[in-house]
């Protein structure tokens, strides 16, 4: 059986003072279960506080994006071992911010998959289609497309190590939660791809859920059987709201 992870991407918010406060309230009150796996993703100025003062509770500390290149002139950009040397253990990446507003394409995702990988760290692979894609019926044609990039490149084995988030584009801080139906089809879809390439490793990968989910809609998504966790954006900035999610988890 899977264990359940649940990430909170804080994107661009907080500030020395705010972050303390919330990853004390989160250690303080993160469910006392084997099978949950809390992780909190600050902005990267941020990481290495946040993961000193979550050191040794229990909680991971994760990147938001990372460069595919391992050092040199790249200005602005952080690498994927400067991530591990300051106690980084996941990276999100491919997030579809980064896709739309950076221009990352799923060729460049899927270089950054593996320079993560190679580094030492959990890539959580974001995929996701747009409102207009689901209109028209290419959900599955996006998912497979953006995962096939990432499993090209770094082979499926790869994803006994990495995670999948899906992020349907249209249910991103708008308040609108795909239902767990919607949400477990394309789970469904994503495991059967893996498991076209590997059954074992298919049956192992957590894949996540991520689009304004929160405490009240947390354990229908969860009791999905391929819902593995989620990746919380704006319920991950309030404790209470980010441990209701987790509570959800340990109790699904
Ligand atoms: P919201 O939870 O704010 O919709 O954001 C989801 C997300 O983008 C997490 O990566």
């Amino acid at each position: 059986m899977r264990d359940f992870l649940v990430a909170g991407n804080w994107k661009m918010n907080g500030s020395s003072a705010g972050n303390a406060e919330l990853v004390a309230g989160i250690i303080a009150g993160a469910p006392r279960s084997d099978r949950v796996r809390l992780v909190i993703c600050p902005p990267f100025p941020y990481l290495a506080p946040v993961a000193a003062q979550a050191a040794g509770s229990g909680v991971a500390v994760g990147a938001q994006t990372v460069s595919q290149h391992e050092s040199g002139a790249f200005t602005g950009e952080v690498a994927p071992g400067m991530l591990r040397d300051i106690g980084c253990e996941y990276v999100i990446v491919g997030h579809s911010e980064r896709r739309e507003l950076y221009g990352e394409t799923s060729a460049t995702v899927a270089e950054k998959v593996k320079a993560a990988l190679d580094a030492g760290l959990k890539p959580i692979v974001c995929v996701g289609e747009t409102l207009e894609q689901r209109e028209s019926g290419s959900t599955e044609s996006v998912v497979e497309e953006q995962l096939g990039a990432v499993i090209d490149k770094v082979g499926i084995a790869a994803f006994a190590t990495a995670v999948v988030a899906y992020e349907p584009v249209w249910a991103i801080g708008t308040g609108k939660t795909a239902s767990p139906e919607q949400a477990q089809e394309v789970h469904r879809h994503i495991r059967a791809l893996l498991a076209g390439h590997e059954s074992d490793i298919a049956a192992a990968t957590q894949i996540l859920y991520g689009g304004s989910m929160k405490g009240e809609n947390a354990a229908g998504l969860l009791a999905m059987p391929d819902i593995d966790g989620g990746l919380i954006g704006g319920a991950s900035l309030k404790a209470a709201d980010f441990l209701a999610i987790a509570q959800a988890a340990a109790q699904g």
